[in-house]
């Protein structure tokens, strides 16, 4: 029975709860905090508040959504957003900065895949990290989203992931397990959806066991907007700050579980000292004032690093300055510079694409427009807007053409139920290729569009996926070559979407979800069942080449040093994104072909070589043991590669790994395969096997495989011989496992 008087305890159980749609109560002693989106751009609404991004917000910079910002595999880049994204937040006076989302892009369909980083845990939990260093620099603290397994948008209120434990943990909770120990954001945001049974808001599992005593996270835990769908059970579950206001009645219900002793006082002492940390970590510093222009700059600078060039044929790209250019689509002057939902922002400016090129050009007349299709959607005058396409390009050098998405395919909200880009912008480029081979296509989208066709149609392709409002000042100057491109895919590109491994279970019905692919997600999938792909994880050109060296090896304290030489081949400037992968071909668990472990990416000027290294811990090359409860890292030979994409090794090296991690004890439902295969209780369990009576195999008597169907029995329900065993057994047993507990 908490002994403070009514008034004080419902004063303290309010500060666990809004104080509006965006701020909190003020907490220890200091104003009330703001939160507000959002990944890529701050969204500080004026007057109406929602979070769906419906009401207008005050413009601020646009930089690349992370489907865009993870194409560049720069961790440091993500910093630099984040530090610009945190000067801005302060400006409005936001005290926590609703990002970054790290939720894995599970289904090529997934509505948000926009707004997060990536296929791969490594990957996307890097470049979250360097985000949320840089916006926490400026004394913003950051909101790691959507905690967790928050892949689809489909009845996202009620849906239950369904996950294995070993999918977790080393995938859909590994992209948060090493920001939240490698960045230590200030608060995490949990989910809306259910995981394995239990609504995110109220999982103790999640928000005590793996996020505190498995990660030893300090920060607070929000809810994010609406997901606390019972407040005393997420208050005991340690859900620190229900988001928005849950009001009055909210308060009520906890000091009403408080005083009836359903509730102890513990949990919300401690809620009430997390946020008090995070209020003080707030205050702790102050930011550099915003400089809007000078982030406009870099917005510019992101979106260029964000382009993957994934065709060049005949070297079609870069183009001539005095090149007779066709601009087609009407994404050339209405770019899709962002997602639809929570994280839209109102950008302080945007570059058109269309401009930016005339800028380039070396004289405006040079470039023609036309508008291709109609962003409206299907009209009578779609065949006379190709028509007078295929006209323009027919009397160009180049046709660049403008293809993707529009907002209101994919958002926020709901899944794509479809992957494969509007009909009508394919039968553009059908009829603009066919009377111009050099046909450049650049896209925009955020989730993963089917490409096969355009593929084999286009002379080049370059992928944006959706880059800010610097994106037109940025496909500019990568056309144009002041940009040599260096992005990287951060999703698989399938050729069919029956092929991605999720087809099947996405996005699951009955509110329910079932991750039946396991750890086999992405990439991880297709390289599983050797699946061809349009375009693999990873991949990207450049208008240069490099030349890899031999891959090095070296074990050190934490991990394993990978070392090698790159060498720019070609005649320009340019930048390789070197990933190491890992592989052990003789696994005794399930295991991917290849695992992206670590990446780097080099600047290198024409014949410049530079060698570069990482080191892979053995942290990450742990699997989730079942038997132990434990990370275990395998021992034996390790393969690791140095690639430029997933499907792309260009050196190979190999290296014995010792084992480490706790070693299942043995009980009397350990098979006998297992007992013999123990070195202590094996040879006593070999002295109590009955010696064959005769030199004639039983197995070949009884014409079957004795010794396998012996060997999975549990020692338990072995009968030898009429003599009772059990004590023999338990012993060696025993004997066994003193030896196995020293091993950890
Ligand atoms: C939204 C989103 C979350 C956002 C929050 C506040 O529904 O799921 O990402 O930060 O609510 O707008």
């Amino acid at each position: 029975m908490p002994q403070t008087s009514d008034h004080a305890l419902s004063a303290r159980v309010a500060l666990t709860t809004g104080a509006s749609f965006w701020h909190t109560q003020p907490i220890a002693g200091f104003a009330p905090l703001m939160l507000a989106d959002g990944p890529h751009g701050i969204r500080a609404q004026i007057a109406s508040s929602d979070h769906l991004g419906i009401a207008p917000s005050q413009p601020a910079t646009c930089f690349p959504p992370a489907s865009g910002l993870g194409q560049s595999w720069d961790p440091e880049l993500a910093k630099r957003v984040g530090i610009a994204l945190g000067q801005e937040a302060a400006f409005f006076g936001v005290s926590v900065l609703l990002g970054p989302g790290v939720n894995i892009r599970r289904d090529p369909r997934g509505g948000r895949n926009f707004e997060y980083f990536s296929e791969d845990p490594i990957h996307g939990s890097d470049l979250a990290s360097g985000w949320v260093r840089g916006v926490q620099s400026q004394g913003v603290g950051t909101s790691l989203k959507h905690f967790a397994a928050n892949n689809a948008e489909t009845d996202r209120m009620r849906s239950d992931s369904v996950i294995d434990e070993r999918a977790l943990r080393e995938i859909y909770l590994k992209s948060f397990e090493r920001v939240v120990k490698g960045a230590k954001p200030w608060t995490v945001m949990c989910s809306y959806n259910k995981v394995n049974g239990t609504s995110a808001s109220q999982n103790p599992w999640l928000l005590q066991e793996i996020l505190r005593k498995d990660w030893g996270f300090d920060g607070a835990v929000v809810s994010d907007w609406g997901a606390v769908y019972n407040r005393v059970e997420s208050l005991r579950a340690g859900l620190d700050l229900e988001m928005p206001s849950g009001g009055d009645r909210s308060v009520q219900k906890v000091v009403a579980a408080l005083e009836a002793g359903s509730l102890d006082i513990s949990s919300l002492d401690q809620a009430v000292s997390n946020l008090e940390r995070l209020a003080t970590r707030v205050n702790s510093k102050s930011a550099e004032p915003a400089d809007f222009e000078a982030n406009h700059l870099l917005a510019r600078e992101v979106a260029a690093r964000s382009i993957v060039l994934l065709k060049n044929q005949n070297n079609v790209l870069p183009l001539r300055q005095d090149a007779r250019v066709a601009v087609i689509g009407a994404f050339a002057t209405a770019p899709r510079i962002q997602g639809g939902g929570s994280s839209h922002v109102v950008p302080t400016r945007v570059d058109i694409p269309l401009d930016e090129i005339r800028n380039r050009s070396a004289s405006g007349d040079l470039v023609s427009y036309s508008e291709g299709f109609s962003l409206a959607g299907a009209s009578d005058s779609d065949a006379l807007l190709v028509e007078q396409a295929t006209k323009a390009a027919a009397a160009a050098e180049v046709a660049v053409l403008f293809l993707g998405l529009s907002a209101s395919e994919e958002s926020e909200g709901f899944d794509r139920t479809s992957i494969t880009l509007p009909e009508r912008q394919i039968a553009l480029l059908r009829a603009v290729s066919l009377v111009q081979p050099n046909t450049v296509v650049f896209l925009s989208h955020g989730g993963t569009v089917l490409l096969a066709e355009v593929e084999t149609l286009a002379g080049a392709i370059l992928d944006g996926a959706l880059l800010g409002q610097g994106g037109g000042h940025a496909v500019a100057a990568v056309l144009f070559g002041a940009v040599n491109p260096s992005g990287r895919l951060s999703e698989t590109v399938p050729a069919k979407l029956e092929d991605a491994p999720s087809y099947g279970n996405f996005p699951g019905e009955f509110s329910q979800v079932l991750y039946g692919e396991s750890i086999f997600v992405g990439y991880r999938g297709y390289d599983l069942k050797d699946i061809a792909v349009t375009f693999p994880f990873g991949f990207g050109l450049s208008y240069t080449q490099f030349q890899y060296g031999e891959l090095g090896l070296q074990k050190v304290d934490s991990g394993v040093r990978v070392s090698i030489e790159i060498r720019n081949v070609g005649d320009r400037a340019g930048r390789e994104v070197v990933q190491f992968y890992s592989g052990k071909p003789d696994s005794k668990v399930r295991r991917a072909v290849r695992e992206l472990k670590s990446f780097v990416s080099v600047q290198l000027e024409p014949a410049e070589s530079k060698t570069i290294e990482a080191v892979i811990s053995f942290e990450d090359l742990k699997h989730w043991d079942i038997l132990t409860s434990s990370w275990v890292l395998e021992g034996g030979d390790w393969e690791f590669y140095a690639a430029a994409s997933s499907r792309d090794v260009r050196s190979t090296a190999q290296i014995n790994l010792p084992r480490s991690g706790l070693v299942p004890l043995l009980t009397m439902s350990s098979t006998v395969f297992e007992v013999l295969e123990d070195p202590i209780a094996g040879p006593l369990l070999m002295n109590l096997l009955p010696k064959p009576s005769s030199d004639v195999d039983a197995g070949e008597v009884l014409g079957i495989d004795l010794a396998a169907i012996m060997g999975s029995f549990p020692i338990s329900s072995m009968v030898l011989t009429q003599q009772d065993h059990t004590k023999e057994f338990e012993s060696l047993i025993k004997a066994a496992n003193s030896a196995r507990a020293e091993i950890r």
